[in-house]
């Protein structure tokens, strides 16, 4: 884990939605960009409390965050990109942060669509949708349908998800099956296990970023980043542009993944695209 560093360069998109190959930071290995980036989006109410705000201001601003990472991933050739935009345990805050965050979301779902078709992004959800107010639950459903067939950035929202949530939710639908017939509990390993889980087609996160100065999981995807790089930034959400992005991918780019093996074994090629398997520790 490190804090940010200063040091990438910082390229604001000139236009909505285009950049061009000069946007790059040039020390960026585009062959090894992570596969699959996680966001635990954190620090909009203290952003927006310590300039005299109100804690809404802070979630408002968090969206443009939240359009700059999605371009910057994009760019880059990020293959998915989850965000935890709203945690189960969110909807214990006051009532009118929640109906504000709702409000938000069916907003930026609408104002955002024509961008993600342009750049063919699929849109999906993760989380107990049944929870969310009607109104909200039908904008995410419909743009999920709309983009299904897109064949770009996966980009996800964990909206009502909790990790424990989702793994009782796989266990629920796995004792059913077992109940049925349809599978032998017996014979059960973790890749037929993980084929319960809410979006279970999309790979592992390679690199967990969480912003505001915290060094925590927050009951976030806790099954799939059992071996993901973790980066977490001294940066409030909505302070987190793209220039803090390249920095995590800069991080990322420095550290060695050895999924439970050996450096030397890492660096034998057969070695290194072995990835991890049950066995690993
Ligand atoms: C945490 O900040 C952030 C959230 C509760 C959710 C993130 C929401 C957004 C970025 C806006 C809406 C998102 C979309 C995708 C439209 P916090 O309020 O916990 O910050 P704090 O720790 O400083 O109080």
């Amino acid at each position: 884990m490190t804090s940010d560093s200063l040091s990438a360069k910082s390229a604001p998109s000139t236009s909505i939605g285009k950049s061009s190959v000069n946007d790059l930071h040039p020390e960026i290995d585009l062959e090894r960009v992570p596969r699959h980036v996680a966001i635990i989006m954190d620090g909009n109410g203290r952003w927006a409390v310590s300039r005299g705000l109100e804690r809404n201001a802070g979630h408002r601003e968090g969206i443009e965050s939240v359009r700059e990472i999605i371009r910057a991933c994009r760019d880059y050739g990020v293959e998915c990109l989850t965000l935890y935009a709203f945690s189960i345990e969110n909807w214990n805050r006051p009532k009118g942060e929640v109906s504000e965050l709702m409000r938000l979301l069916e907003e930026y779902l609408e104002t955002e669509l024509a961008e993600v078709m342009e750049h063919r992004a699929q849109v999906r959800s993760i989380g107990r949708l049944d929870r969310l107010p009607p109104s909200t639950r039908r904008a995410v459903e419909r743009t999920v349908e709309k983009t299904a067939d897109n064949d770009g950035m996966k980009l996800v929202f964990a909206l009502s998800y909790g990790g424990r949530a989702e793994i009782v939710d796989a266990a629920r639908r796995l004792a059913r099956d077992a109940e049925l017939g349809k599978i032998d509990a017996e014979g059960l390993d973790e890749k037929g296990f993980a084929s319960y889980l809410y979006a279970s087609d999309i790979p592992d996160p390679d690199l967990l970023i969480r912003t505001g100065a915290e060094q925590r999981i927050s009951n976030f995807l806790l099954w799939q980043i059992a071996y993901a790089e973790l980066h977490m930034s001294q940066r409030m959400w909505p302070e987190f542009r793209r220039g803090e992005f390249e920095a995590a991918v800069l991080d990322y780019q420095r550290r060695e993944r050895r999924f439970g093996l050996t450096s030397e074994q890492v660096s034998s090629d057969s070695a290194h695209s072995s990835s991890v398997n049950e066995s690993d520790s």
